[in-house]
């Protein structure tokens, strides 16, 4: 037997009694008369100490261990003599037998416990270490529990876990794909599942009624912290339902997490069209923690004289609260803030509102006092707010408005990671418009169901025409996505054509489905949750890189395995890779 208990368990009540511990050294401490080690696996940290009383030759097994050795400790536990209150095993010791190195360790590159010495790219280097210290530990414990969980609440529920293929059919839409080449059917390609999509539909077709996995996706598209080329879906397909069913179980599954992992009990979760998040968040997934509401001011701004207003398609205005005695400096700071490229805003106009009900603006020469209190009271600023001003061509304005919302949020303390504010965003557009292409794309995807009032329009105004198609968005983070699906093969077909298809490509790549539909397809539903973000969220962490074992850097490199790698000649002959030329 390696061990009798573990690191984290041993406490007053075992003093007196010998135990065999097995774990990393962490740190040893040696005082002349005695000598600490830390010793640390997954359940905590044990104070293991040799002193006067223990025999020299283990005394100088002890002061030989250095950082990171696997050892064996047989001792008996004690109380020590100066407590630790920081650590659940604080009150105790064990008081060094015997002692068995299983595994020497050369020095480690950084200092492996919470606050380490380590930079990001060497704690990605040697992930491996990383991943021992406790607090990288608990983000990866807590996504087990949370899978867990989720499971448990499914298969609860009747959902069937199924597994679907990684090595799949390349299809134009979404993001871009990661492909395979296949050896036996040379220069031909699989690619790997942006999402399991199709085949989970194809599963309702086959009667699965509810289906869900905890899956890997893979797409190709530039990395953010919020974005892993290979990532997990919590991914659900359900038949004979509507909207309204899908919305009722997937809140239900996050009360459950919410409830079960963070002990909290949130409200019904509200509900809001995509046109009224642009509206008045400038963002179609809104952080609700706070208000700060985007407030269209157009009418009121135009006409006075000031060029920049007169021309622009939209001006609109937040009011942050108590801001009005932001100095010049700081105003100059938010100034430059909005125009970096990030935000791409020209020039910001502020309104500042005095205690004392007087106001002032970077615009005063072409505003009278009461045409910028009105403005002032349109945003709903206070004595003492300061509102702050973006023109521009409509989207691009909203969208900046929203940052700045954020920023100032942010800056005022307005996003703490201990609230969760969950809300669905519904009634998506159905397409969205490509300038570049000049063609249309599914905002969701190509088999997502119009709203059956708005079919008419797919011919005279396909831009209007919304979808059956639903966010969950909580903290202002898109935690998942999903629609109600077309399933008639009709309707489908339609589909394709305005998305620029001809019915040859449409048939090319997506006959199967519209094969299948032509079987007896059932009305279905479903949606899919980002398990990263959800994760990463409910630990109050800003990037999912650190709820993934081994994530990749923002180059989607994994710089630990160095890969993507070059291979050799070998192999890419044996694929079919390498053109070769007549002689
Ligand atoms: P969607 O593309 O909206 O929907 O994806 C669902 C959720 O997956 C998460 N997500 C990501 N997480 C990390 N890194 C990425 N690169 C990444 N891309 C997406 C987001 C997102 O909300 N098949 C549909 C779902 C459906 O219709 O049922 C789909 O994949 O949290």
């Amino acid at each position: 037997m390696y061990r009798t208990n573990t690191c984290g368990e041993l406490r007053l009540e075992h003093c007196g009694r010998e135990v065999t511990l097995a774990g990393w050294v962490q740190r040893v401490r040696d005082l002349g008369a005695m000598t600490f080690v830390d010793l640390r696996d997954r359940y905590g940290i044990t104070q293991i100490v040799a002193d006067e009383n223990t025999p020299d030759e283990i005394r100088n097994q002890v002061n030989a261990l250095g950082r990171e050795f696997v050892v064996q400790v047989i001792g008996l536990v004690r109380e020590r003599a100066s407590k630790n209150k920081n650590i659940p095993t604080g009150e105790i010791e064990l008081e060094v037998r015997s002692l068995r190195v299983l595994s020497a360790s050369v020095v480690p590159p950084f200092t492996i416990q919470n606050d380490t010495d380590g930079g990001d790219d060497l704690r990605m280097k040697y992930r491996y270490l990383d991943l021992r210290r406790a607090a990288v530990q608990q983000n990866l414990f807590l996504r087990a529990r949370m899978a867990h969980v989720t499971r448990g609440y499914l298969a609860d529920h009747g959902f069937i876990e199924t597994e679907t293929p990684v090595l799949i059919k390349s299809t134009p839409e979404g993001a871009r794909d990661f492909v395979v080449p296949s050896r036996m059917n040379p220069g031909e390609f699989y690619a790997l599942p942006q999402s399991p999509q199709i085949f989970k539909q194809l599963l309702m077709v086959a009667g699965f009624d509810k289906y869900f996995q905890i899956v890997k996706c893979f797409r190709d598209e530039d990395l953010r912290a919020d974005r892993q080329p290979e990532f997990t879906q919590i991914d659900c397909e359900m038949s004979f339902v509507e909207q309204e069913d899908v919305l009722n179980m997937f809140e239900g599954l996050t009360r459950h997490l919410l409830k079960e992992i963070k002990g909290v009990e949130v409200d019904t979760f509200p509900r809001m069209p995509y046109s009224e998040a642009m509206e008045q968040y400038g963002s179609d997934k809104p952080d609700i923690r706070f208000d700060m509401k985007l407030h269209e001011i157009t009418v009121l701004a135009q006409g006075k004289g000031f060029p920049v207003f007169d021309t622009a398609e939209y001006i609109g205005g937040i009011c942050a609260e108590g801001c009005g005695e932001y100095t010049r400096k700081q105003l100059d700071e938010l100034t430059e803030w909005v125009k970096r490229p990030q935000i791409g805003a020209r020039g910001l106009v502020y309104i500042k509102c005095g205690t004392d009900g007087t106001v002032k603006s970077s615009v005063d020469k072409f505003y009278s006092e009461d045409e910028l209190k009105n403005i002032a009271d349109e945003v709903g600023a206070k004595p003492g707010d300061l509102v702050l001003i973006l023109s521009g061509d409509k989207d691009h304005t909203r969208n900046a408005l929203g940052l700045l919302r954020l920023e100032m949020a942010n800056k005022l303390g307005l996003r703490p990671k201990d609230t969760f504010r969950p809300l669905w965003v519904v009634d998506f557009p159905l397409l969205e418009w490509n300038e570049e292409t000049k063609r249309y794309f599914a905002m969701h995807h190509p088999f997502t169901s119009p709203k059956p009032e708005d079919i008419v329009l797919l011919d005279s105004d396909p831009g209007k025409v919304r979808a059956n198609a639903y966010d969950l968005v909580i903290n202002g983070v898109e935690i998942g996505g999903g629609s109600v699906r077309i399933f008639d093969s009709g309707l489908q077909a339609r589909m394709f054509e305005v998305l620029g298809f001809t019915p040859e490509q449409a048939e090319a790549q997506f006959g199967f489905l519209m094969n299948a539909f032509r079987y007896g397809a059932p009305p279905h539903a479903g949606i899919a949750f980002g398990f990263d973000r959800l994760v990463s969220l409910f630990a109050g962490l800003d990037s999912i890189r650190d709820v993934i074992a081994f994530p990749k850097n923002n180059s989607g490199r994994d710089v630990m395995n160095d890969s993507p790698s070059p291979i050799s000649l070998e192999q890419l002959e044996e694929l079919n890779l390498v053109i070769k030329l007549p002689e």
